[in-house]
């Protein structure tokens, strides 16, 4: 399966990396293109890199995106992340090349030179290189095979404001493009990805596979947690990036709904709301396939099983 990571890392969207980078067999990395949205384009961009020297993936190119969301002010999450982005791991300038291609144009040149569905769009973060590429070249929608992205939320209410999810609150307008773009969606919101807590029982447990990648991933895993599992009162941060990348390899982990998902982008108050249509009582479109199940210790078996494959 031929896919596109774009993210904003994120120490939830390194460990969606690091799980895509250990499945080479399942997962062609066509690229990584990266937003900002946790923290500046600047970090996330170097974040990406970095987890490629982790992963000694010298053959995955990264692409820097867009420094802000189309039409509002950029909203950032150090308050959770860390300065860096990816607080729990000592970063430095790494050697891993940033390609010098747009990574708007890079999804557009990719997508437009591909067969018709043969390339799947993985976003962890806020959806505007996605967006942008579907507004600057409307003929590459119908050639998207599908999109699997993190974002948005319904019964657990929102995260960054009462009801609206980072990703979609932050680029509201971004995710209204894609969420209206026909191509088949599948959306791993708050209401699956609370299911799967970092509780410090499964961090030890990634810790002791012991190479370079589980350390520096738990490592990031343990500051991860600290926010969430005091907002929260939970036993752990939820792993909210890897649900996406883990539905690829394992969909039957996974439970879901074919539904209306709309994104509020007018009211101020429920800005990036996604209004999930989930008793169908109206006759919008059925766009998107609703995850509000897991099978969590299936996720953690799988995630720890594809980390272990990486030595030092
Ligand atoms: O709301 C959680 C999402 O926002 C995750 O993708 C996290 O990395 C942040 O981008
Ligand atoms: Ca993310």
């Amino acid at each position: 399966m031929n896919i596109i990571l774009d993210c904003d890392p994120g120490q939830d969207d390194v460990i969606s990396l690091l799980l895509a980078m250990a499945s080479p067999g399942e997962l062609e990395i066509l690229g990584v293109t990266t937003v900002a949205g946790n923290v500046p384009l600047a970090l996330t961009q170097r974040n990406a890199r970095i987890v490629c020297e982790i992963a000694q993936r010298k053959d995955v190119k990264v692409y820097a995106g867009c420094e802000r969301p189309m039409l509002r002010k950029l909203v950032t999450a150090e308050y959770v992340h860390g300065d860096t982005g990816i607080n729990g791991i000592e970063v430095y300038d790494p050697c891993h090349p940033l390609e010098a291609q747009h990574a708007v144009d890079y999804i557009i040149e990719t997508i437009r030179s591909s067969e018709p569905g043969t390339i799947t769009l993985v976003p962890t973060g806020p959806l505007t290189n996605i967006a942008m590429a579907f507004v600057k070249a409307p003929d590459i929608v119908a050639k998207v095979k599908s999109i699997v992205l993190m974002g948005g939320a319904m019964r657990e209410g929102g995260n960054c404001t009462p009801s609206a999810e980072f990703n979609i609150f932050v680029d509201p307008q971004a995710a209204q493009v894609v969420f209206e773009c026909g191509r088949p969606l599948t959306v791993m919101g708050l209401d699956v990805t609370h299911q799967v807590l970092c509780t410090s029982d499964r961090i030890e447990r990634i810790r002791g596979l012991g190479s370079k990648a589980a350390l520096a991933a738990a490592g990031m895993l343990s500051f991860f947690d600290q926010h969430d599992t005091a907002k929260y009162q939970s036993a752990g941060a939820p792993l909210h990036d890897p649900c996406t990348v883990a539905y690829l390899l394992q969909p039957g982990l996974f439970e879901g709904r074919q539904c209306n998902v709309s994104i509020e982008t007018q009211s101020e108050l429920t800005m990036g709301n996604t209004a999930v249509d989930y008793w169908h009582v109206t006759d919008k479109p059925r766009n998107v396939n609703w995850i509000f199940a897991v099978d969590a210790e299936g996720f953690f078996d799988l995630l720890v099983s594809r980390l272990a494959r990486y030595s030092d």
